[in-house]
């Protein structure tokens, strides 16, 4: 079976904002006095804004965060990434990233999107990429982020590509198990190659071309 559709998670898969993600949401940690290192960090890959900050309060020790409270951190956190975003560019999309997507072009496969961040349009405007996906579902337009296959289902139906037809490419655990609920096969980098929650589970994003065609 040839697949019809890759769909790309972002942060993490595309360009290392995940690394911003990071950043941003161990100042808030710091500032609250929560612990937070990469350990946690990596339980927040393909996790919502809000489901990522109930996650870093489970180590929190102090009076009960309202409502609004945590809204407030949520938006801190946001703000803090927001100005890390800033000083992203075209030079931000990694080179074996642009070479690859290039090269998938060149097979005429279809390519989406499939990111649970709201600034998936800044981003993507930020590195050049703006015009470049067939179809990008995010944050914005899903209920339930990442282990749910919403996001997934929503990039494929927006194609209009059938779900067995897709091969997500991931770098969270969340988001290799939203790919499998969503019917799909998986390629995983990084954190989720490390937990060998792939159905491949690459070194390099350049691996993609091999298993498009060995398929
Ligand atoms: C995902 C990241 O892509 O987007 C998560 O892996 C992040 O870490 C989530 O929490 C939501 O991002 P944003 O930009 O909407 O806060
Ligand atoms: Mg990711």
């Amino acid at each position: 079976m040839q697949f019809e559709a890759i769909l790309f998670d972002l942060d993490g898969v595309i360009c290392y904002t995940d690394e911003y993600h990071y950043q941003a949401w161990k100042a808030v940690a710091d500032e609250i006095g929560a612990p937070f290192d990469r350990t946690i960090n990596n339980r927040l890959r393909g996790v919502s804004r809000m489901e990522s900050l109930a996650i870093i309060l489970e180590g929190y020790i102090g009076p009960e965060l309202s409502e609004e409270e945590r809204l407030r951190l949520a938006e801190r956190k946001n703000s803090l990434y927001r100005v890390l975003l800033q000083q992203m560019q075209p030079s931000d999309l990694p080179e074996n990233v642009r070479e690859t997507l290039q090269r998938l072009r060149g097979t005429g496969i279809r390519m989406a999107i499939g990111s649970s961040s709201k600034n998936t349009p800044f981003i993507l405007e930020s590195i050049g990429l703006g015009d470049f996906f067939d179809a990008v579902a995010d944050g914005n337009c899903i209920t339930r982020s990442k282990p749910d296959p919403e996001v997934f289902l929503k990039a494929a139906e927006m194609l209009g590509v059938p779900a067995e037809n897709c091969l997500v490419v991931e770098d969270a655990v969340s988001g290799a198990e939203a790919g499998h609920r969503a019917g799909m096969k998986v390629a995983c980098l990084g954190d989720a190659a490390a937990h060998g929650a792939g159905d491949w589970n690459m070194k390099d994003i350049q691996e993609l071309l091999e298993i498009v065609t060995e398929v």
